[in-house]
């Protein structure tokens, strides 16, 4: 048998996304395994998690390191040592690095709460309700130096109703995520996921 994707996954707080993937990977729906699980926030939900499914974890705090090359070195360090083959931003509320991105290359993937490229950046879904538009969604994509503008693989259309708040559309799009970001890391693992330029390709 192939070996396991080895997945490094970081997060910053609530890690409903997380427990997507590990919930799929214990059913056996996504073949790949979850090697480290890294916090920015020492109060992250997520470590919970982490704990209950016996996952390692490491926290490392924003505020511990004087500059950013110097927290993504240690980050980049983490995941190497854990022979991370993909990196799975689920809810990490920080700017990757070209230097990251230059030690996990086309290997980073992030998943965001609206259908790009409309509504990049912090609270995808609260845009996306005060702007009025009809259908929203989420998006998984690789990272890029930009922010949320990397090639697309999958992405999932939500209708927004005329009774949506902010909260039941950004209840509604996470129900999607929780599908889709398995998916793509699937297809990852499967070798089915080529990038063109900007443009993903899923073979067959
Ligand atoms: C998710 O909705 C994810 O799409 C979003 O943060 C939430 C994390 O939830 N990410 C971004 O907005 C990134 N720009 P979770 O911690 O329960 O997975």
């Amino acid at each position: 048998m192939a070996d396991l994707l080895k997945l490094g996954v970081l997060i910053s707080g609530n890690g409903s996304n997380l427990q997507s993937i590990i919930d799929h990977i214990e059913r056996g729906s996504l073949k790949a395994t979850i090697k480290i699980i890294i916090s920015n926030n020492p109060d992250a939900f997520g470590i919970t998690r982490a704990k209950k499914h016996g996952i390692p974890f490491v926290v490392l705090k924003n505020s511990d390191f004087t500059s950013k090359e110097e927290f993504d070195s240690e980050l980049i360090k983490t995941l190497k040592d854990h022979g991370v083959d993909l990196v799975i931003l689920a809810g990490f509320m920080r700017i990757i690095s070209p230097a990251f991105l230059k030690a996990f290359p086309n290997k980073v993937m992030n998943i965001h709460p609206a259908l790009l490229p409309s509504f990049p950046g912090l609270h995808g879904q609260r845009q996306a309700w005060e702007y009025g538009v009809k259908f929203s969604g989420c998006t998984v994509h690789f990272v890029d130096e930009g922010m949320d503008t990397g090639p697309i693989i999958i992405q999932r259309v939500v209708p927004v109703q005329d009774d949506d708040t902010e909260e039941t559309l950004a209840a509604r799009i996470l129900t999607e995520e929780h599908k889709i970001y398995p998916q793509a890391i699937q297809l990852y693992a499967d070798g089915k996921i080529e990038i063109k330029g900007r443009k993903v390709h899923i073979k067959n």
